[in-house]
């Protein structure tokens, strides 16, 4: 088997709110116009967060012409030191893959999906030895095959889910912050479809479904979106220390923590 999933989080590449953030794609969660301004000062705030978890944090320049360019979660996944380069499902995204590999490619080796396929970065879950590739409407069957042979090339469990037509990313509806543990909404996922690769499942409520997306770091530290009273009870109930911060500029164009970083070390 490859290695189980350590949390550590030790480094990560994020980029650049773009200046064209307000025609970031939105279909979700957004209530507003994405602003500018405003999305920088959250990202600027998710930085610090993450360097205060012990990240070694690199920031890329905007990629000029790309309003969602802030997401590289969707470019690429480190897997045991190697970064598997994707191919993002919405047009208006496929263009930010090479700027993302060819900075990765600079401190380690690239491996390419086959085929034409689709897979957003915001498809996949590390669980604690298993990969979940989520089929949705970024990442197709070809995909999710292509980037699955991968993975196991590795030596991974892989597991294929279809994602709920209510969300965007597999991603976006349900994460794992520490070993054992997956956090999802409930309003958009059944517990049957995780009980399988979880001994705790802890249910976010429909109306917090954003706070499923948490970051876990070692020795139950979890960052999550501020804002989500109960998702906080619920997971200071469950032993974690929390770290929150104010996502809502990046929730107006769908973009969760995880989103915001390749993790890379
Ligand atoms: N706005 C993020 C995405 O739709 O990919």
């Amino acid at each position: 088997m490859g290695g189980s999933h350590n949390r550590v989080k030790g480094s990560a590449i994020v980029r650049e709110v773009s200046t064209n953030f307000e025609d970031a794609i939105s279909n979700h969660f957004g209530t507003r116009v994405p602003d500018y301004q405003q999305a920088q000062g959250a990202h600027s705030s998710y930085i610090a967060a993450l360097r205060a978890h012990g990240t070694e944090v690199e920031v890329l320049p905007e990629l000029r012409g790309y309003p969602d360019c802030c997401f590289v979660e969707d470019a690429a996944v480190v897997i045991d030191k190697t970064a598997v380069i994707l191919a993002p499902g919405h047009p208006s995204r496929s263009g930010e893959v090479e700027s993302v590999a060819a900075h990765l490619a600079e401190t380690m080796g690239t491996i390419r999906l086959e085929g034409n396929g689709t897979v957003d970065g915001g498809d996949i879950v590390f669980l604690d030895d298993t990969f979940v590739i989520g089929r949705s409407s970024r990442t197709d069957a070809l995909g999710a095959e292509s980037l699955s042979r991968i993975i196991k090339s590795f030596d991974y469990n892989v597991e294929i889910l279809k994602v709920p037509d209510s969300t965007l990313h597999l991603t976006t509806v349900c994460s794992s912050p520490r070993e054992g543990t997956i956090v999802y909404s409930e309003g958009d996922m059944d517990a049957s479809s995780l009980d399988e690769y979880a001994d705790e499942l802890i249910a976010v409520p429909p109306q917090e479904s954003y706070a499923a997306n948490t970051l876990g770091y070692p020795n139950d530290r979890v960052i999550i979106p501020s804002g989500f009273p109960e998702t906080r009870k619920l997971l200071l109930d469950a032993g974690f220390s929390i770290t929150t911060v104010d996502m809502d500029p990046i929730m107006q164009a769908d973009g969760s923590l995880t989103c915001l970083s390749v993790f890379t070390g």
